[in-house]
């Protein structure tokens, strides 16, 4: 008779990730996200979950607005709250690379040292940083929310580029530049097909 003591069992050991990532077909990972404000961060990120979509992959995208007005509706913008904002990004994103997502964040994240915590807590090979490498003329001219204008104008106090920092990534795993080699800016879709070979080509797509 199986019944209630196979159930109990069940629960004693958790099935291996490694397991769930073979019926996958993917290794889970934290694919993070970094840039100034309008540098593409999120549309990017959407395009490559489309992508990945469509190629039968499982995914889950992680995005300011959203968790801004969930899970850390409690915090603002001075640096122990964008610390305390990333650190529970972070455990989130790690959790549903945990359950074999290819996981993709899209945050801020300005601070060198709080990206780098989180690499830490990932294991290793999980954590993969995605650096959005264009100039901040280029985002303060798009200016999609009008938010550069009315830092300009002092309506917004430390806003990052304009008066608060951001530490671009010294060794990121993947650099998405904004400009091809004719120097013109490329389109989302041609990035996240970058982002798309490299994840590829290191064996995180099987
Ligand atoms: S952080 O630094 O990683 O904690 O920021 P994040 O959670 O990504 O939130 C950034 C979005 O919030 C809006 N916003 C600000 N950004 C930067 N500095 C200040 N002071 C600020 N106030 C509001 C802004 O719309 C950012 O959105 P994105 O999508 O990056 O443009």
């Amino acid at each position: 008779d199986v019944g209630n003591s196979t159930n109990i069992r069940w629960h004693d050991s958790m099935v291996a990730r490694t397991d769930k990532e073979m019926l996958l077909g993917q290794r889970g990972c934290v694919l993070w996200f970094t840039g100034l404000s309008g540098s593409g961060k999120s549309t990017v990120a959407c395009t490559l979950e489309h992508l990945l979509h469509e190629r039968g992959h499982f995914t889950s995208l992680l995005d300011g607005d959203n968790i801004r007005h969930g899970l850390n509706k409690d915090l603002g913008f001075s640096a122990e709250d964008r610390a305390e904002n990333i650190r529970r990004i972070g455990e989130v994103a790690r959790l549903f690379a945990d359950a074999g997502a290819i996981t993709m964040t899209s945050f801020i994240s300005p601070y060198r040292a709080d990206r780098e915590m989180v690499r830490e807590r990932c294991n290793a090979g999980e954590f993969l940083e995605v650096f959005m490498n264009i100039p901040l003329e280029v985002c303060e001219q798009r200016d999609p929310k009008g938010l550069y204008k009315k830092a300009r104008a002092g309506l917004i106090k430390n806003f990052t580029g304009i008066d608060d920092p951001y530490e671009a990534p010294l060794e990121p795993e993947i650099v998405v530049d904004c400009f091809d080699a004719d120097g013109q800016q490329r389109s989302p879709r041609d990035m996240a097909e970058q982002i798309l070979e490299v994840l590829d080509g290191m064996g995180y797509l099987r």
